[in-house]
């Protein structure tokens, strides 16, 4: 049996990276999983590798912070599926690095719409199903770059701050209802997101230093957070609510610290 045996899922930023990873991994563990992009082919690509896996999937396009689009992906799921017991609320932008003195209220709004609004969108109208039925588990994805800086610009980091206190004042806004609420922190994850970052060290032959920063020293891997997704989704993590957890090479728990030449 798996681990989601009989659940149904709905997994955001299904199209690439750590949603893609995420939506095949569930739908492997035994969920029937909507998956949700903006992005409609490579979207259809992933429910094409779950479906050729053995898996349930049904695709569908929509803006994960566009609060009508939201209401409508909560209610196909619940339509296709009869019911809804797992969001993973992951879809983000990155915003790049714009410096500080000139980032428009345009640029910080749109990065807050999608990171934050969406996740807080997901919670509201999923969540709502859930406390009714009275079981549930909403999985957001934050990041390290929500503890501290220097892990992305300021607004994506505001963002992923603002989705590690939402997961707190969420699952306790869920008291005593059965629906639990968590975050996964990733540290450096090679996806569509960090590809230019990949690319660019690359290019200059410096990948040796990618994810050195952290005690692993190296970068993640998508599947890596989305076994920490699948878990947070599960029955077996029935104990688990209100926390954002850090899944980074060990990243969030050093400080900077510059190790002697072997
Ligand atoms: N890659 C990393 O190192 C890293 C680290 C920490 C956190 N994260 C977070 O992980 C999540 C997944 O990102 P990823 O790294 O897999 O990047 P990715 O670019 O590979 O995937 C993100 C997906 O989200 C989709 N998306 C973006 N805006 C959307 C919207 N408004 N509506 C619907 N879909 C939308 C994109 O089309 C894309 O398919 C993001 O929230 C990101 O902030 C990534």
């Amino acid at each position: 049996m798996g681990r989601l045996e009989g659940k149904r899922a709905i997994v955001t930023g299904a199209a690439s990276g750590i949603g893609r990873a995420s939506a095949l991994l569930f739908a492997r563990e035994g969920a029937a999983v909507l998956a949700v992009d903006k992005t409609r082919d490579a979207l259809e690509e992933t429910a094409a590798q779950i479906a050729a896996a053995g898996g349930r999937a049904v695709a569908m396009a929509a803006d994960a912070g566009s609060e009508a689009e939201v209401q409508a992906y909560v209610a196909r799921a619940i339509a296709e599926f009869g019911g809804l017991d797992v969001v993973y609320a992951n879809a983000g932008i990155s915003g790049g690095l714009v410096p500080l003195f000139e980032q428009t209220v345009e640029h910080w709004q749109e990065i807050l719409r999608v990171n934050l609004i969406g996740p807080f969108l997901a919670l509201k109208h999923a969540g709502r199903h859930m406390v009714n039925q009275g079981s549930g588990s909403i999985v957001c994805t934050a990041s390290v770059a929500g503890l501290r800086a220097n892990a992305g610009g300021n607004p994506y980091s505001a963002s992923k701050a603002g989705i590690i206190s939402l997961v707190q004042t969420a699952a306790n806004s869920f008291f005593g209802s059965g629906v639990r609420v968590n975050a996964v922190c990733p540290g450096l994850i090679e996806t569509g997101m960090t590809k230019p970052i990949f690319d660019y060290a690359r290019g200059r032959g410096t990948q040796a230093n990618l994810g050195q920063l952290n005690p692993l020293g190296r970068y993640g891997e998508p599947h890596e957070i989305a076994a920490m997704a699948a878990f947070l989704a599960s029955d077996e993590a029935s104990y688990i609510n209100g926390q954002a957890i850090a899944v980074d090479g060990g990243l969030s728990s050093t400080h900077p610290f510059r190790r002697p030449r072997p």
